[in-house]
């Protein structure tokens, strides 16, 4: 059922509206979240990112995976919006939508597409994917994208020579802008020998011998502009005005801190800021629109592509507890099938990740995957090189490559904690690992996740109706 908040007499009040963020380097479990905390919301706002999100919700044991459609599409009547702030790729959103229609789901009907969102086309795909090859080659180590063309997107973006969703509706400048661009790419393309770089079946019809053709290109910019239309809005308008009309907000993050381009690991990270200050940006909300900040937090630490992980363990060895967080989590990524890398959880990235979003409370997820480890660790310090002690994670990639983690060590828990949903249910043990999270992270847990389904959930506070 979906909680309005409105006061029975007089004019309603604003809405309350939440940010959900993660706190680690992504799939912290935020679609599971937001969909279940849009039981109290009439919204649902994208902020940032692109497909390369890739979220999985559970319902009633039926799975569904989200790239771009935010995470409360499966609550009915409620309104999804994609913010200014994420780069769209509308041929990907069109898959999604006929995914989700054909399950029955109702979306065109419900989502609206800010009219400032940059495009991605075959050209940003294309140049992502020819970059990592070069980058490969030359032995300079990959990024690891998700080779979605997220970065190319958002460097046009700040290069003011972006496609906008707005240009689609004007066929004249989608045609001279999409040339300038197109020249651009294949001059960087012949510098990366793209030639030699293989074309994935759906740019096949847009790339022939490492360069971009610019016809079928304009064709296919086309086609979807008359698809997007009737979705496209002011959506900074229209979330302002949901807040005026006293609706409950949802803004959902995608990735997490550490990937943020500022505050991550940085240059192993992702174009856009993840961190929840960007919820107003890249939706066009005055930030004090953003009234609790939650932080969803895996029990442990998961990192897909490279960069510096510092609690990381051997995940591939039988045995190892790794292992077991890599199996019983099944730490498979949604959107490139690529294995997740994992390790302890790390309390002094916590830190860093409270500091930079402002948590007002955790939601730590996937408890259930420590079930059955006879000693569970918490990094809660690093050792420098110069013998040194930091309690935060530094900024940047060297410098956390050089951190040693410290560790305390607390006794596990054999009962099982699967789809537990009272807190004072939990095992004494589980339950001390997470007191003595919430004390070195100096941040409340809010809630917590015991299994992927939406309902497996243990509430302490609940975010829209706490006063902070
Ligand atoms: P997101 O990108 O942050 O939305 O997270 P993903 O959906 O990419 O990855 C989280 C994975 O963990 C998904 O497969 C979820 O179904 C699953 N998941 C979420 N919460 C829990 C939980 O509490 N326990 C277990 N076992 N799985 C969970
Ligand atoms: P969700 O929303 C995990 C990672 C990629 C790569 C880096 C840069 O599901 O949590 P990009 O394609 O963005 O230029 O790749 O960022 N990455 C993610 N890792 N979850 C995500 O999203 C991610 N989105 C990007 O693996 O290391
Ligand atoms: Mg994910």
């Amino acid at each position: 059922m979906n909680t309005n908040t409105n006061t029975s007499a007089g004019a309603p009040r604003s809405g309350r509206n939440v940010v959900v963020v993660g706190t680690q380097w992504g799939d912290e479990g935020k679609g599971k979240l937001v969909d279940w905390l849009t039981e109290s919301a009439q919204g649902v706002v994208r902020f940032h990112g692109g497909h390369n999100a890739g979220h999985t919700l559970v319902i009633n044991g039926v799975k569904t995976a989200l790239h771009l459609v935010p995470s409360g599409i499966m609550r009915e009547g409620v309104t999804c919006y994609i913010g200014n702030g994420v780069v769209l790729s509308i041929a990907k959103l069109m898959e999604e939508v006929a995914g989700l229609e054909a399950a029955g789901v109702t979306v065109r009907e419900r989502l609206r597409v800010s009219e400032a969102c940059p495009l991605i086309l075959p050209q940003q795909v294309f140049l992502d994917l020819a970059r990592e090859a070069f980058r490969e080659r030359a032995g300079s180590g990959k990024i690891g994208t998700t080779g979605r063309g997220i970065g190319p997107a958002y460097e046009d973006k700040v290069a003011r020579r972006a496609l906008r969703v707005q240009d689609l509706l004007h066929p004249e400048r989608v045609a001279s802008r999409l040339r300038e661009q197109i020249e651009l790419y294949n001059h960087t393309l012949q510098y990366l020998h793209a030639g030699d770089v293989s074309v994935p079946a759906e740019l096949q019809a847009f790339v022939h011998r490492g360069q971009l053709q610019y016809e079928p290109i304009l064709a296919e910019a086309k086609r979807q502009a008359d698809w997007i239309k009737p979705m496209v809005a002011d959506v900074s308008a229209e979330v302002n005005a949901a807040h005026r009309r006293g609706e409950n907000l949802l803004f959902e993050g995608a990735q997490g801190a550490l990937l943020d381009v500022d505050h991550g690991t940085y240059p192993y990270v992702t174009s856009s800021n993840c961190v929840a200050g960007n919820a107003a940006a890249g939706s066009g909300v005055g930030p004090s629109l953003l009234h609790y900040v939650l932080g969803i937090t895996k029990a442990y630490c998961t990192r897909v592509g490279s960069g510096p992980f510092p609690t990381e363990l051997d995940w591939e060895t039988p045995g190892t507890p790794g292992y077991h967080m890599s199996t019983v989590g099944a730490e498979k990524g949604v959107t490139t099938g690529r294995a997740r890398r994992c390790g302890w959880f790390d309390a002094a990235l916590l830190k860093r990740s409270a500091q930079i979003n402002g948590l007002t409370g955790l939601c730590i997820t996937k408890l259930d995957v420590l079930d059955g480890l006879d000693k569970v660790q918490i990094c809660v310090g690093y050792q420098q090189p110069n013998g040194q002690q930091l309690d935060m994670l530094p900024m940047g990639a060297n410098e956390i490559q050089a951190c040693e983690p410290i560790y305390e060590v607390l006794d596990g828990w054999s009962e099982s904690t699967v789809g537990v949903t009272q807190y004072d249910k939990l095992p004494i043990n589980a339950r001390k690992y997470l007191e003595r999270i919430e004390q070195v992270c100096g941040v409340p847990i809010a809630a917590v996740s015991t299994s992927p389904d939406r309902d497996h959930t243990i509430l302490r506070h609940q975010p829209f109706q706490c006063q902070v």
